[in-house]
């Protein structure tokens, strides 16, 4: 057995039920239609609202957002550093970190209007748009993300993200942010829960083995969590 094949994550979001991904399941529920809009649409509601915090009438739990400084398991946390060029923590292919401004493109402004971004070359489309392809695919869009290669990897995110050295309260932030944006939008507490324990197993441990994101990629290390307080499911710490 390949250690790839021992990661479940996708599969287990992506047909949540043999018939209806989540992505399908809420798109139909919140919006009428099982669209490509409206799965598009979806997507930039649920990761604009777990970025910067609730921003639609009618949310049904506040959501800080990704941006906004909090703390997780009792741990002060701050994610906006690693986002607006204040840490040279962004791997752009040299051999150490670069302070890079994923904030460029309007900041919070266009995500309230469940856009990207105020531009389409800058720093904050590209991420932006890779994290709705990238979401697309773990809850298993039929449509949206099918019609363009979904989530082009690049060299995996461990690579992404290895100059930020993230610690396991960052990354438990990160991901309870992503389920608070689904709860607030209606999505039942056990299926966030399943996309919460999917990204945990793709990304939150510490030296886990190549994996391929979305299924169909060639498999990359994808440790988003490096720090040493971050588990690691080879050893007992
Ligand atoms: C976010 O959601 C909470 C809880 O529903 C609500 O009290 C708050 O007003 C919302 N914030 C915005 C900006 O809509």
């Amino acid at each position: 057995m390949k250690f790839s094949n021992i990661i479940p994550g996708l599969a287990v979001v992506g047909a949540a039920t043999a018939t209806q991904s989540l992505c399908n399941k809420y798109t139909q529920a919140l919006f009428g239609s099982n669209t490509e809009a409206n799965q598009q649409l979806l997507l930039h509601k649920l990761v604009n609202t777990a970025v910067i915090g609730n921003y639609s009438a009618g949310a049904m739990n506040a959501v800080p957002g990704i941006l906004t400084p909090g703390t997780y398991n009792g741990e002060q946390v701050n994610l906006l550093q690693y986002f607006d060029g204040e840490l040279a923590s962004s791997n752009t292919g040299g051999k150490c970190g670069v302070a890079v401004n994923f904030l460029d493109g309007g900041g919070a402004a266009p995500l309230m209007k469940d856009k990207a971004a105020n531009c389409n070359t800058c720093n904050q489309f590209f991420l932006l748009t890779h994290l709705y392809k990238f979401f697309g695919s773990l809850l298993g869009c039929s449509i949206f993300g099918n019609t363009v290669k979904p989530y082009n990897g690049v060299n995996g995110m461990y690579e992404v993200h290895k100059f930020m050295a993230l610690d396991a309260a960052e990354v438990g932030y990160f991901i309870q942010q992503v389920g608070l944006a689904a709860t607030s939008f209606g999505v039942s507490q056990t299926d966030a829960a399943a996309v919460g324990s999917a990204l945990m197993n793709l990304f939150g441990y510490r030296c886990l083995p190549p994996a391929s994101v979305p299924a169909f990629e060639t498999p990359q290390l994808q440790s988003i969590c490096t720090a040493v307080s971050c588990f690691s499911l080879w050893s007992s710490r």
